[in-house]
């Protein structure tokens, strides 16, 4: 089983994007998809059908609930979505750190250190799923640290119109005291998201980006993404010719999912 997280603590580079054409081109090649939606916002779990009330993340991480409390089918009309299952968020979320207060007797017995938590649960669910895609939300929270001591590689979507080497740098030091800490094996890459090509300035960011980090082909800035997220249209299902798909084939290519 692979674990892949989508993070960046910017807002609105295309995480959500990211993570849910991941979980859908891999499901289409037939692997069993375990998506773990860590973001309260809880648009990975709408663009995948679901929308509940109250999740139990919290109570499933501390060890409260079971696995099958927690998962529920995605829902959707092309035939991939059948090999998804989903751990929808809510509001509820908020909650997580309440919990972690009230229940730190238990959890230090159980895995030492909070942020270890996830990356106990996934390991009993090794057998169930080949590859664990999450979502994570715009912030360096609790969510996004326990994601990245359970993944074997971060994807990290980033803007090149208005990103900041510096700011990247910062996100990518606390990303590497993880790696030194607590997770050896945890690779990254950036994807460079919605780039603008004909802007001159975009593309000399690329470039700056390319030298200083481990750098996918880029996903541009395109209407048809948009649809895909809102009309749940993966992009696989779009005409081999167009350019977003093409895109995709060639972020998937290089990293050989
Ligand atoms: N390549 C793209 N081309 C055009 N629009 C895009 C592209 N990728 C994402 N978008 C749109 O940009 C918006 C933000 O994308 P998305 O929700 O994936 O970002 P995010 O990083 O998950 O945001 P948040 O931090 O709020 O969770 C969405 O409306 C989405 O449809
Ligand atoms: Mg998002």
């Amino acid at each position: 089983m692979e674990i892949i997280t989508v993070a960046n603590n910017k807002g609105g580079v295309g995480k959500t994007m990211q993570a849910y054409q991941l979980a859908c081109h891999l499901a289409n090649k037939g692997s069993r998809v375990l998506v773990i939606d860590l973001d309260s916002q809880a648009n990975m779990s709408s663009t995948l059908g679901v929308q509940i009330q109250r999740t139990l993340i919290p109570e499933w991480l501390i060890g409260d609930v079971a696995l099958e409390d927690v998962v529920v089918p995605a829902e959707g009309v092309h035939e991939c979505i059948k090999n998804i299952s989903l751990i929808p968020a809510s509001r509820q979320l908020a909650n997580l750190a309440k919990l972690f207060i009230l229940s730190e007797g238990e959890i230090r017995k159980e895995a030492g250190r909070k942020e270890r938590l996830l990356r106990k649960r996934l390991e009993e669910a090794k057998d169930m799923f080949d590859y664990v895609v999450m979502d994570t939300p715009p912030m360096l929270g609790d969510e996004l640290i326990m994601a990245l001591v359970a993944s074997d590689r971060v994807l990290i979507p980033t803007q090149a119109q208005d990103y900041s080497i510096d700011g990247l740098e910062e996100l990518m030091d606390t990303f590497e005291i993880i790696k030194e800490t607590e997770n050896p094996g945890l690779e990254f890459t950036i994807i460079p998201s919605m780039v603008n090509n004909r802007r001159k300035i975009e593309r000399q960011r690329l470039e700056e980006l390319k030298m200083s980090f481990n750098c996918a082909p880029p996903i541009g800035n395109r209407v048809q993404m948009q649809e895909s997220i809102s009309l749940s249209k993966p992009m696989f299902k779009m005409p081999l010719k167009s350019k977003g798909r093409q895109e995709y084939d060639a972020l998937w290519e290089f990293l050989n999912i």
